[in-house]
């Protein structure tokens, strides 16, 4: 098995292993997509990923995690992102969505404005939930304890927006489970104090996340669904690697097909080893132990890394999120880098070989 190799989960088939990382844009306008979202998914489906994904799309007005995310708590969402999925699929890409609550770090700041919380005067919200009433710091909106009834509503927003996003032709759902938002932090003991089935043992802290992705799963039976999970809080008392093995078996069989294998988000002060490839054993350790496909991300650049990781068996697909905001074209330059045909945009195909392509008479820099 190498990098440039299919993969087929469920009903569908990504023509590599190659995907565009979940990376919010903070660019839209009461949650709608526009033009930046088509020029940018559209330019790394050009470049060649098997599969890219949009950023978190909020369920839910207030699972922002800021006022410009993206949202899909409306038909009128996928309407917006109808064309920019006909386009993906167009270069031969396999359109993905990933699904989020932001939970209690919702109503912040675009990163580029600050790290706070949005005041409701400035466009923010006070309506922010979590498992139990603890905010993520001093900075953010204290969140309000989720009641029966509220889990509830956010089961249903998550499945509601799942079958939205079939509708507009999405063929891979991620739940986002990860980095500190509100799936994860049902599953962290840091954030998750609940005294009900939603706390304490690992299972019930788990119960959010199955009860999600069963609901989903049954909503969108044909889709490849996967699950983003933080594998560990990297801190003393947080959610641990065995803990997460056990999570992604439940995921697994409430109905995922592939564990994203991410980390850290649930507090602000973890102090976290990055480096090149370093959450790619979390991928390894859960496809081995759970027996379910994974995705390795963080810090992948290296073509011969990204293909070293699937050779090795060390997971079934590589996201890679700034090196494709670097390179939109990654895919292609890989390809060329690992001596794999790889079919360019027949646009583009002057630019294909480095060598010349003289036509009709004129050079290459002629037309
Ligand atoms: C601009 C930006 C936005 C991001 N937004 C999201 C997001 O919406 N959902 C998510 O799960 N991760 C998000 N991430 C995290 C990435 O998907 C990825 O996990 C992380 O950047 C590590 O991969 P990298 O080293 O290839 O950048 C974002 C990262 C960046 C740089």
């Amino acid at each position: 098995m190498s990098l440039f190799n299919p993969l087929t989960l469920r009903g569908v088939t990504l023509p590599n292993r190659i995907a565009v990382s979940p990376m919010c844009q903070y660019s839209c306008d009461n949650g709608f997509a526009n033009d930046w979202h088509l020029v940018h998914l559209g330019s790394r489906a050009v470049g060649g990923a098997g599969l890219v994904f949009t950023e978190a799309a909020a369920v839910a007005p207030e699972g922002r995690i800021s006022p410009e995310d993206l949202g899909i708590w409306d038909d009128k969402h996928a309407e917006a992102l109808a064309p920019i999925v006909r386009f993906l699929k167009t270069q031969g890409s396999i359109p993905g969505i990933q699904l989020a609550h932001a939970g209690r770090k919702a109503s912040t700041h675009r990163p580029w404005e600050g790290n706070d919380a949005v005041l409701p005067e400035q466009g923010g919200w006070t309506d922010v939930w979590a498992p139990s009433p603890i905010p993520f710091s001093a900075d953010y909106v204290s969140p309000k304890e989720l009641d029966r009834a509220g889990i509830d509503r956010i089961v249903k927003a998550f499945t509601d927006s799942a079958a939205r996003s079939a509708g507009a032709g999405f063929e891979v759902v991620e739940i986002h489970a990860a980095h500190g938002y509100l799936l994860h932090e049902f599953l962290s003991p840091l954030s998750n104090k609940r005294a009900d089935e939603y706390g304490g043992n690992s299972e019930n802290r788990a119960r959010m996340l199955k009860r999600v992705v069963s609901a989903v799963r049954e909503r969108i039976p044909e889709l490849a669904l996967f699950v983003r999970l933080s594998v560990t809080d990297w801190v003393e008392g947080g959610l641990t690697v065995e803990e997460s093995v056990e999570v992604a078996r439940i995921a697994k069989q409430a109905g995922a097909d592939l564990i994203d294998c991410s980390s850290g988000g649930s507090v602000p002060n973890a102090s976290i080893p990055v480096g090149a490839g370093y959450q790619t054993p979390f991928a390894e350790r859960i496809r081995r132990e759970a027996s379910v496909p994974t995705g390795a991300v963080g810090l992948i650049t290296g073509p011969e890394q990204a293909d070293h990781i699937i050779r090795t068996g060390q997971a079934d697909i590589v996201l890679l999120a700034r090196e494709m905001l670097r390179d939109p074209y990654w895919p292609l330059h890989a390809a060329e880098e690992l001596n794999v045909k790889m079919s360019w945009p027949v646009q583009y195909l002057r630019a294909a070989s480095k060598g010349s392509t003289a036509r009709h008479g004129l050079t290459e820099l002629e037309d």
